[in-house]
């Protein structure tokens, strides 16, 4: 080697991008097993601070409770489509089966099985807020599948006890007390979504899904190893793969722990790339407060020199809107938590 200038050895600007020496920025892993309670609050905090995403591993979900869950959901996937269109959602019921055609944008190139947590949820019948009518909802399981409602519902249940053990995490770090929010979930409208993204002719042109922002409190995401799912940075806007982890589960904080935080965490925009040669199956599960739960900053969180950053809001009207908007694919936007800001 001849005389290079240290300072340009140090330098990055003459590296091939593509090149293995190019620091690629990834979120957060955080292990659940870990026992000092301080550490492990305190990474969360971090990680909520700086991402708004993360993966737990040593989280207690059994592996195979993940694993049936995933077979079954293969097979559900995998029945004729006069089979699934049995269990169709509809305008009354957001749950059950919706396909990628149903959805008529080329952006969400996938097809999806939604069921409640609860055997029978509670939601508003529309966004309106003079209208009080609430309609009870049952899921819709598939007959010709034995197994996959047991299946489902325990998967359902253990993700359920690790949201709240993240919960208790966030609220700790936050500086409140760890059973803060327990109380809002009493009517819970919480969700499973099990996600199909077909393979799709043309990855360039089509999303699995577009840049969003979950409107949970936060989600629990189980995925499989193809990749896709990408997350944006708040620095610079661009977009970070979440890297397929083998038994980890991906963590992302919704719109109701940002507002709740009063603006300290924020919920990162995310969206899903498609595959040209591979399916790829994703399991969600939203955290989702009772619909009767008034939204706002924690009191513990606001003061004179930190007033709150958001109006207090009804969370069952919220959700309905973005439901019913999601159904219809309405042209106009739905409604987003920055119609609450407060602004100075
Ligand atoms: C969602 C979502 C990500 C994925 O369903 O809200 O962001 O990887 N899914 O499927
Ligand atoms: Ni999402």
């Amino acid at each position: 080697m001849g005389n290079i200038d240290p300072a340009y050895m140090q330098s990055t600007e003459h590296r091939p991008k593509s090149s293995a020496f190019v620091q690629v920025d990834e979120i957060p892993t955080i292990d659940l097993s870990e026992s000092i309670e301080q550490k492990l609050v305190s990474n969360i905090g971090k990680a909520c601070e700086e991402w708004g995403f993360f993966q737990v591993i040593n989280h207690g979900v059994p592996s195979d409770i993940i694993l049936k869950a995933e077979n079954e959901t293969k097979k559900f996937f995998e029945l004729s489509m006069e089979e699934k269109k049995k269990v169709k959602r509809d305008e009354v019921n957001a749950t059950g089966y919706h396909d990628v055609e149903h959805t008529k944008n080329i952006r969400d190139w996938k097809e999806i099985f939604d069921y409640h947590v609860e055997n029978a949820t509670q939601v508003p019948s529309s966004d309106d807020p003079h209208d009080l009518e609430l309609w009870t909802l049952k899921n819709q399981w598939p007959k010709s599948l034995p197994n996959f409602r047991e299946t489902m519902e325990e998967y359902a249940r253990e993700v359920e006890k690790l949201s709240y053990k993240l919960l208790e995490l966030i609220s700790l770090s936050l500086g409140l007390p760890g059973d803060k929010f327990h109380d809002c979930f009493k009517n819970q409208l919480s969700l499973m979504r099990l996600n199909r993204y077909p393979p799709c002719p043309f990855p360039d042109l089509a999303l699995g899904i577009g840049p969003h922002k979950d409107p949970s409190a936060l989600t629990v995401l189980a995925q499989d190893e193809i990749g896709g799912l990408q997350v944006q940075t708040k620095s610079l806007g661009d977009w970070i793969p979440v890297k397929p982890i083998p038994g980890a589960l991906i963590i992302n904080l919704g719109d109701i722990v940002q507002i709740w935080s009063n603006d300290k965490y924020d919920c990162a925009v995310h969206r899903v790339v498609v595959n040209s040669q591979k399916e790829r199956f994703s399991y969600p599960f939203f955290l989702f407060p009772g619909h009767h739960i008034m939204v706002k900053p924690a009191e513990e969180l606001v003061s004179e020199q930190n007033p709150a950053k958001y109006k207090a809001f009804n969370f069952g009207k919220y959700y309905a809107n973005r439901t019913q908007s999601d159904f219809n694919k309405q042209e106009a936007e739905n409604i987003q938590i920055h119609d609450f800001k407060i602004l100075d």
